[in-house]
């Protein structure tokens, strides 16, 4: 198994390679093989891999079982899309949502998990949503939203807050997963900016990665 190597934050650099190229690995989540293809040189950037927080949060569910079957759940920042295509293969009826340039690796990798006859519900949709650009364009009765790693860009915090409290008005449950980079003020979403609309709780630490993976909900007042 390989995803990005998170003692260097981000190592998917344009410049660092000379070419384009894709490597397929197969991932054993949950007890579904899944074939992710990671597109690196291309202007993907760190949308070009998986994430070890991404990893994390597909073991988390599995530890803590939590439900999945018959869920309605939007991914943000998708990437490579593991996230959603789990959560897909397990019933849940997912929208995996990232950057225009970025849909066409996600749909591969949507198509290349597809086998019909161990897909339980309807297969993902892919769609653009630029946080809190498109937002208003989707709707607000989801049961989860999910997160991984998309907490490194401290100019699109607020945008960030607006699209996950339009998608959580309904009372969705939203689950963050995060390397917690100081350099990137990561800490500082999770203590101030998400609490401001948010009841949030840790749910769950890896020290020696230093990922955090936190539970949130749009508070009551608003
Ligand atoms: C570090 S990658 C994480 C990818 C994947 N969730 C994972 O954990 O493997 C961050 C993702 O956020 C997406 N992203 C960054 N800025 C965004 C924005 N303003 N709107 C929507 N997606 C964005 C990137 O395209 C990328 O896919």
């Amino acid at each position: 198994m390989t995803c990005a190597d998170d003692d260097d934050p981000f190592p998917v650099d344009d410049c660092l390679f000379a070419d384009t190229f894709s490597q397929d690995t197969v991932f054993t989540l949950l007890g579904q093989e899944l074939k992710i293809r990671q597109v690196f040189g291309s202007s993907l950037g760190v949308a070009a891999a998986v994430w070890e927080s991404a990893l994390h949060l597909c073991r988390y569910f599995e530890q803590q079982s939590v439900e999945l079957r018959g869920k309605r759940a939007i991914e943000l920042g998708s990437g490579t899309g593991v996230v959603g295509i789990l959560a897909a293969r397990l019933g849940a009826v997912v929208t995996l949502t990232d950057l225009p340039l970025t849909l066409p690796q996600l749909q591969d990798n949507v198509s290349a998990n597809a086998p019909s006859s161990s897909w339980p519900s309807t297969l993902p949709a892919v769609l653009p949503l630029s946080w809190g650009e498109d937002h208003m364009s989707f709707p607000s009765d989801w049961d989860l939203v999910l997160c991984a790693d998309i907490i490194y860009l401290p100019e699109t915090y607020p945008l960030l807050l607006e699209t996950l409290a339009h998608l959580c008005k309904n009372r969705a449950v939203a689950y963050l997963s995060s390397k917690m980079r100081e350099e990137h003020e990561t800490p500082g979403f999770y203590e101030d900016c998400l609490p401001s609309r948010f009841n949030v709780e840790l749910v769950h630490r890896d020290g020696s990665q230093n990922i955090n993976i936190y539970r949130a909900s749009l508070r009551k007042d608003q």
